[in-house]
């Protein structure tokens, strides 16, 4: 299962996210493993952010992926206050450093502050110019500023946002406006920190077709073929677990039976981020 990017490229529609990996030395080990199994499933699409434990997360993904770069669809992200057009220069190249790369395949605004977005963006074209980045898009952006963001030159190749079944609120205007312009949406917090893993309804759906939640959780997000989901799993079985999310379709009334349990937006909400 893959979604179509704007350059006409596809990545695995189910990746992972490495938010508060690297921040115990303990478990440090069952990460990394959790990574590699990742890869080995195909979940090659791996998301992190030079704000996740202050570089750390970076790090460890960088260990995790060594050796194995070219089969990653790596995924970074500069902090609204290095994002001037120098600065997202300055802290992408900090980013490849602690990676342990010398590109990356996705570079992300993380959301947006005060710096004007065309100056973001042209520290994006310098990045791309000298190789250092593939492609760049957003994080957090709710329609007026991907408006804002699509008139300025350049091709915006996602933008990640909090979308998950108890977060629907982007249904009511941006997902539609993702659909129609074919720029994807990467889902983040999919199963909602896991707070939705004991959801009665996900668990009537899931013992449906001898499931879990958490795949009807991923499968729902992953129902729309312009989503990415990215869910964080600390460790192999939770990976393995997720990646059989890919195998699980869900039925017309599987998904009556989630939007009485979680309805669908009745009006415009602004954009939620955790
Ligand atoms: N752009 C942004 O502003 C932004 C914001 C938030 C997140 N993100 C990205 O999106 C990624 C995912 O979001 P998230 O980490 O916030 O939340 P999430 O993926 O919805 O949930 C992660 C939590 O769910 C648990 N989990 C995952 N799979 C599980 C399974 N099969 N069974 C039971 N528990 C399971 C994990 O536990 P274990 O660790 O024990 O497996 C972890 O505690 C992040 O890691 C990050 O890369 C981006």
């Amino acid at each position: 299962m893959t979604v179509l990017l704007p350059s006409g490229e596809t990545v695995p529609a189910l990746g992972m996210g490495t938010w508060k990996m690297a921040e115990d030395r303990d478990r440090r080990a069952d990460e990394i493993d959790a990574l590699r199994t990742g890869l080995d499933l195909g979940l090659t699409l791996v998301d992190t952010a030079e704000m996740y434990g202050s570089g750390a997360s970076e790090t460890l993904v960088g260990e995790a992926v060594a050796g194995r770069r070219d089969e990653v669809f790596l995924v970074s992200k500069v902090l609204p206050s290095n994002a001037s057009a120098a600065g997202t220069v300055r802290a992408c190249e900090a980013s490849l450093r602690r990676l342990g790369t010398d590109r990356l395949d996705l570079y992300l605004l993380h959301w947006r502050g005060g710096i004007p977005l065309a100056e973001t963006v042209e520290g994006f074209a310098a990045l791309q110019a000298a190789g250092k980045i593939r492609h760049w898009g957003v994080s957090n952006l709710d329609l007026d500023d991907m408006l804002e963001l699509t008139a300025l030159p350049g091709s915006c190749q996602t933008n990640q946002i909090l979308y998950n079944l108890s977060r629907r609120g982007p249904e009511h205007d941006l997902l539609p406006w993702h659909a129609s312009t074919g720029i994807p949406v990467m889902a983040y917090s999919p199963v909602e920190q896991g707070r939705l893993l004991g959801s009665p309804a996900l668990a009537t759906v899931a013992a449906r077709h001898d499931a879990t939640p958490a795949q009807v959780a991923l499968a729902w997000v992953l129902r729309l073929p312009y989503v990415n989901a990215i869910p964080k799993a600390g460790t192999a079985e939770h990976v393995r677990e997720n990646a059989g999310a890919l195998e699980l379709e869900l039925t017309t009334e599987d998904l009556s039976e989630l939007d009485r349990a979680f309805p669908p937006p009745a009006g415009p909400s602004p954009l939620a981020m955790l």
